[in-house]
Formats: C-alpha cells, sequence, structure tokens
C-alpha cells in the first residue's frame, strides 16, 4: 500500500427533512449565493424547502446553471458575486450544480489574469475560495463530498476538471427523497458514473489493499442491487438511500487511499461529451470496456477478480462482458454507434486533443494520443 494523506472535510446531513438543518450552517453575516439549475427544484418542493430553510438570511439567487456547467455562464454569476459581496455559496441540485458552485467559489478569489487557469492548471492554481455547502438531488458524482469540478467552454469545445482541498463542500445535504422525481434516464446515469468511479480507483493491479478493494467491491455489489430496484421503483426510499450513499462513497476519497489509479476512461468520456454532448455517463459506458479490453494484460488480475467476486465468473473477458450487460440491462448502451458516431472520427477528434495537450492517462500513464485512438475504435 503507498502513503496516503486521509481528510474529508465535508460534513454530511443524511435523510428525510434534513435540509431544514442548514439553517445554523449557513453563515448569516454576509449575503448567501442560493445557485441552482434549470428548474427541477421549483417542480419537486426543494426550492421551498431551502427557502424555508434560508429565512434569516440575505439571499442572492442565481438559476440557470446548465448540464455539463459552462465557464462562461458562471463568470456571469462570479461578476453577480463580487458586486454583491456574497460570503457563501449555496450550491442546490445535481453535480452540475455542485460543480459550478465550487467553481464560482474558487474563480472569486483567484487573483490571476485568466481564470481559465483554474482548470488549465488542474486546481493548483486554487489559493483560496468562498465556502460552498451543497443540497444534493441527483446521486452520480459524488461532487457533494470531494474537492472535484468539471467545467466545460462552449466557445473552445473544452470540459476540463480541477480539483483542490480548498473545494471540499463544507455540509452536504443527502434527502433521497429529493432524488423521487428524477427521470430515469439520469437514474441510470447515476448508477454508471458511481459504478465507473469506483472502477477507475480499482481496476488497475492488485497494490496489497484488500481493504480498499473490499470497499470498492461492496460498493460496487451494492449498486447492482439497488440500481435495478431504484430504476423500477422510484419511490422507493430504502433503495435510494443505498443508491445515494453508494454514490457518495464511490467518489469521496476513501477508496482511492493508498491505491493506484486510472482515470482513462473519465479523461476520453470528456472530450466525447465535449465534442457530441453525450451525457457523462453515456460516455463512460462506452468508453470503459475499451479501456480494460485494450488494457487487458495489465489489468487481468484485477479483472478476474471482480469477475469472481462480484459477478461469479472466471475470465477478465467475462469480467468485462458481464459489465456491459448490466449496463444494457438498465437501459444504457455500450456502443458509439448507439448515438451515430463514426469510432474513426471520434479516435481521430480525441488523440488530437491528447496530443495537443501532450497528455497520458491510467495507472501505468501509457494512455496517450494513440491508445485512446485505439480504445474509441474498438468502441464502434
Ligand atoms: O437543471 P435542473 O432543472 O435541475 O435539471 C437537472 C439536469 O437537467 C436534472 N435533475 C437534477 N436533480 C433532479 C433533476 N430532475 C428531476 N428531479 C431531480 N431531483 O438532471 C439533469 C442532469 O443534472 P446534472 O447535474 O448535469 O447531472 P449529474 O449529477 O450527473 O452531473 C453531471 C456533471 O458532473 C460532472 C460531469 O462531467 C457533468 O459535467 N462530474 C463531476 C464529478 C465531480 N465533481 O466529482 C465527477 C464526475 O466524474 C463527473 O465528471
Ligand atoms: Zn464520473
Amino acid at each position: 500500500m503507498n502513503n496516503f494523506v486521509y481528510r474529508n472535510p465535508t460534513e454530511i446531513l443524511f435523510g428525510r427533512g434534513m435540509i431544514a438543518e442548514i439553517t445554523t450552517r449557513v453563515p448569516t453575516s454576509a449575503p448567501v449565493l442560493f445557485l441552482y439549475g434549470g428548474g427541477s427544484i421549483k417542480r419537486n418542493g426543494v426550492y421551498d424547502q431551502v427557502k424555508a430553510a434560508l429565512k434569516p438570511h440575505r439571499v442572492v439567487e442565481f438559476g440557470g446553471v446548465e448540464a455539463n456547467p459552462l465557464y462562461e455562464t458562471c463568470l456571469t454569476v462570479v461578476d453577480v458575486v463580487k458586486r454583491e459581496r456574497i460570503g457563501f455559496v449555496l450550491a442546490v441540485g445535481g453535480g452540475s450544480v455542485l460543480d459550478a458552485g465550487k467553481f464560482i467559489a474558487a474563480a472569486t478569489c483567484f487573483t490571476g489574469a485568466d481564470p481559465w487557469d483554474i482548470l488549465r492548471t488542474g486546481g493548483s492554481a486554487v489559493k483560496a475560495a468562498l465556502p460552498v455547502g451543497a443540497v444534493l438531488t441527483l446521486s452520480a458524482t459524488g461532487s457533494e463530498a470531494n474537492g472535484n469540478s468539471v467545467i466545460s467552454r462552449r466557445a473552445t469545445q473544452e470540459k476540463l476538471p480541477f480539483t483542490s482541498s480548498r473545494s471540499f463542500p463544507v455540509f452536504s445535504v443527502l434527502d433521497p427523497e429529493t432524488t423521487f422525481t428524477l427521470p430515469q434516464k439520469q437514474v441510470r446515469n447515476g448508477v454508471v458514473d458511481a459504478f465507473a468511479h469506483v472502477m477507475e480507483q480499482y481496476m488497475t493491479y492488485p497494490a496489497d489493499a484488500p481493504l480498499q478493494d473490499r470497499l470498492a467491491e461492496s460498493v460496487l455489489q451494492t449498486l447492482t442491487e439497488v440500481g435495478p430496484v431504484t430504476l423500477a421503483e422510484p419511490r422507493n426510499y430504502g433503495a435510494r438511500a443505498s443508491f445515494m450513499w453508494s454514490a457518495t462513497l464511490a467518489l469521496n476519497t476513501l477508496i482511492s487511499c493508498g491505491v493506484p489509479q486510472d482515470w482513462a476512461t473519465h479523461m476520453i468520456g470528456h472530450e466525447l461529451t465535449a465534442f457530441y454532448g453525450l451525457d457523462h455517463a453515456e460516455t463512460l459506458a462506452i468508453v470503459m470496456p475499451g479501456v480494460w479490453q485494450h488494457e487487458l494484460a495489465q489489468k487481468k488480475a484485477k479483472l478476474e477478480q471482480y469477475g469472481r467476486r462480484v459477478w461469479n465468473v472466471t475470465s477478465a473477458e467475462a469480467a468485462i462482458e458481464s459489465t456491459e450487460a448490466f449496463f444494457n440491462f438498465i437501459g444504457m448502451p455500450t456502443r458509439l454507434s448507439a448515438y451515430k458516431i463514426s469510432a474513426d472520427e471520434a479516435a481521430e477528434k480525441v488523440k488530437a486533443r491528447f496530443a495537443e495537450r501532450k497528455v497520458a492517462f491510467g495507472e501505468h500513464g501509457d494512455i496517450g494520443p494513440d491508445a485512446a485512438a485505439a480504445i474509441l475504435r474498438l468502441r464502434a
């Protein structure tokens, strides 16, 4: 096991009615930015609950954060935050709203010339940020308990992540009832995204970390169990609650302690969203089996362990097939052809992007431009 530092500063407020708890946790000393998305919170009662909890506060609202939040939109909000002398950002919605909140909080305090540097540097340019609190309404990203944010730039068709220890939410409310109104597609997306997060931290090579392996496999087993139930029974509180907590634990920095990580699937996937507009999880379901196929020799031991423990199959190939079958079973396509995207074209575009940025991903740092292209060609 490698050395690690583990610190997760986010307080989780989990369960029915917990939105009311934010009243005493959001400071009253300065105005609060109440940030939300396209309006789902106005239709499911979450907006009213938040307004009630913020009665003692001076509130400035901004609604309209897009799915795959835009840099351009965030900068508009930064102007509002500065003008209104906001002291706290409350992000209410899915991962996109939370990610936008984190970026706005960091960009407000950024003193350099170009706030895009926050993304270009992967977060090392973040020296300070306003505090962010979250009310999560969509389980998927884990953004509620990590320091990550992913921002898209319309002008250049780019989508880049950043990470900072200063960007963890100070608290996150996880009330499973707020997710009852999610469209099936978003629930399916959430199951696949959480599943892929576990895999980016698990599907590498044996690292003498049996507890991290078992923790990861527990999250995977729970997702395969409660994912289909939560799709079939949208108002099943127990299933929603287990799913919600699984998605948080999938990416709250716990299971990655002391182990190698991959993240090639996510980085290739972000390019597919940037170029073709696919939902984040849709890209992962396409790319992940390709990464495993391409890296079969290096990942064989872990693929076999995963196959044995999660799907009761014996070979690495069968483990890959079982994963694709599970995604298909919950209604998630796993091929580019499902979206009428040419694998050759996608391969060339992503290859050029990786080459231009001089980047390579994967636990061995060997998924560069050529490997990314080869992976996408496997996913026609
Ligand atoms: O905008 P509104 O009207 O709120 O509608 C949203 C949106 O259209 C809707 N929705 C959310 N909660 C709802 C609801 N509809 C009905 N009832 C509810 N309770 O769902 C749609 C999708 O929302 P979005 O926030 O975009 O989805 P998700 O949570 O999957 O976030 C995706 C973004 O997160 C990034 C992705 O790249 C993508 O940009 N990621 C962030 C990560 C992180 N911060 O750690 C890691 C991930 O790997 C991921 O990259
Ligand atoms: Zn993801």
